[in-house]
């Protein structure tokens, strides 16, 4: 409990969250130029196989925007994020929605004592925002 008050307390107070550095696929892949323009390259292993499918399959609805791909390049990122997926799906995503990272349950667990303030205070846009607290390495 006191140790979860000082993690609460340094979120809110330090401008760099002392979070592990994550792994992201590299910035110059086909994968991180085409689905890290707009946010970070999210690493595929937080995903199923499913799950992945589920968004490459309707790219033109992406959490709101258009995020088109010629067919072949979509292919490719297509063939990427299945090999590279976890088996499991990861994200138990309610029917028709689309699965989020942010909505998994160890996600939720691991970011339980991140509250909105600490957002603000570190002005990112939103959880899904990896970068702003993980440091990067490729
Ligand atoms: C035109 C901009 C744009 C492009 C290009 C784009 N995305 Fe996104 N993506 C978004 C937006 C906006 C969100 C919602 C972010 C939020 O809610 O904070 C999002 C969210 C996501 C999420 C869920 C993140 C979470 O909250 O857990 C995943 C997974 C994702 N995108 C994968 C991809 C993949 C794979 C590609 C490449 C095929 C891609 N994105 C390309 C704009 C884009
Ligand atoms: C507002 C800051 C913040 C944001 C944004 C954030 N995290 Fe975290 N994350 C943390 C903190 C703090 C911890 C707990 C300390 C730790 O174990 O690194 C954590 C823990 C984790 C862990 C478990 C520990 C580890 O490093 O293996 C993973 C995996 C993770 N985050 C992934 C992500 C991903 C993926 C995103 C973006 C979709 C994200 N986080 C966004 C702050 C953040």
């Amino acid at each position: 409990m006191i140790a979860r008050l000082w993690l609460l307390i340094g979120v809110l107070a330090s401008p760099l969250v002392q979070a592990d550095p994550l792994k992201f696929p590299a910035k110059m892949s086909i994968y991180g130029q085409e689905c890290g323009s707009c946010h970070v390259p999210y690493p595929p292993s937080l995903l199923g196989r499913g799950e992945w499918q589920q968004i490459t399959n309707q790219l033109d609805q992406h959490f709101g925007v258009n995020a088109s791909l010629d067919e072949k390049t979509r292919q490719r990122i297509h063939d990427y994020l299945q090999h590279n997926s976890s088996p499991a799906p990861r994200a138990m995503a309610a029917k028709g929605q689309l699965p989020r990272i942010t909505q998994s349950p160890w996600y939720k667990r691991e970011h339980r004592n991140i509250g909105p303030n600490a957002l603000k205070v570190l002005k990112a846009n939103s959880m899904s925002s990896c970068q702003v607290c993980h440091g990067i390495t490729e």
